[in-house]
């Protein structure tokens, strides 16, 4: 994820190959609300997080639209991983996903009012990449990453890709966690990736043909 340089990946738009997502509200394959009504099982309350709804999560995942943002921007910048693109860089990419929804995809966590977290996805011969995905500090261990992962994975199955592949810090023991729980596997290192600190990634993937049949 987060890409090498500083912590963010290239802006959207910037990614090659990588293009529109699933967002078009008007796919109803590509692009529909995730989870809606409660959390079934990703989080049985027993993890509250520090949230101030703290309990089972009630939130669902649905495309990114453009009065998201704020809140999108919001989260992002209060997480180091996260990626730090400008609004407009934001609202570009939402542009390309209207045009092109099988090539890029950003969905949010919502509960209620509350933009909760994000992800960002693009496709490309077959191969998703899954350029970011967060939750708000302040919400987590209620399933919300999950949620969006799964959120992700039925996106890039949709738009018929083989393979979900993501990049992640070596010290970043949440997101490995999470990635380990959906059955992603380990393809390797990729030594000086990141700057700012400098480290190491780890190259993770799902393969969505076996996934699938599991
Ligand atoms: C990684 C991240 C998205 C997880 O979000 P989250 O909403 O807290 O995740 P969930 O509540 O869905 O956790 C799902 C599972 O992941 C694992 N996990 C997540 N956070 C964990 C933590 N702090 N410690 C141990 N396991 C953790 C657990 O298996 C957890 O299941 P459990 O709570 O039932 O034990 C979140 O920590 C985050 O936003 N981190 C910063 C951004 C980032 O680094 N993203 C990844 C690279 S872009």
């Amino acid at each position: 994820m987060s890409g090498p340089g500083a912590n963010s990946p290239n802006g959207p738009g910037t990614n090659s190959g990588a293009g529109p997502g699933a967002n078009s509200e008007t796919n109803s394959e590509t692009n529909s609300e995730i989870n809606s009504g409660a959390n079934s099982g990703a989080n049985s309350g027993t993890n509250p997080g520090t949230g101030t709804g703290a309990g089972p999560w009630a939130g669902y995942v649905r495309a990114m639209r453009e009065y998201d943002l704020p809140a999108v921007l919001a989260i992002a910048a209060a997480v180091p991983t996260a990626p730090h693109w400008p609004l407009a860089e934001f609202s570009r990419m939402l542009d390309v996903i209207a045009r092109e929804p099988t090539r890029r995809s950003a969905w949010v966590a919502r509960e209620g009012s509350l933009v909760q977290g994000f992800a960002i996805l693009s496709q490309a011969a077959g191969a998703a990449e899954l350029e970011a995905v967060v939750t708000a500090p302040e919400w987590r261990r209620r399933g919300i990453g999950l949620q969006l992962l799964m959120a992700a994975i039925s996106w890039s199955r949709s738009v018929g890709a083989t393979r979900l592949q993501l990049e992640a810090r070596e010290s970043n023991g949440e997101a490995l966690r999470l990635y380990a729980r959906c059955g992603f596997a380990s393809d390797g290192m990729r030594r000086g990736y990141y700057r700012n600190p400098e480290e190491d990634a780890v190259l993770l993937s799902l393969d969505l043909q076996a996934a699938s049949r599991s």
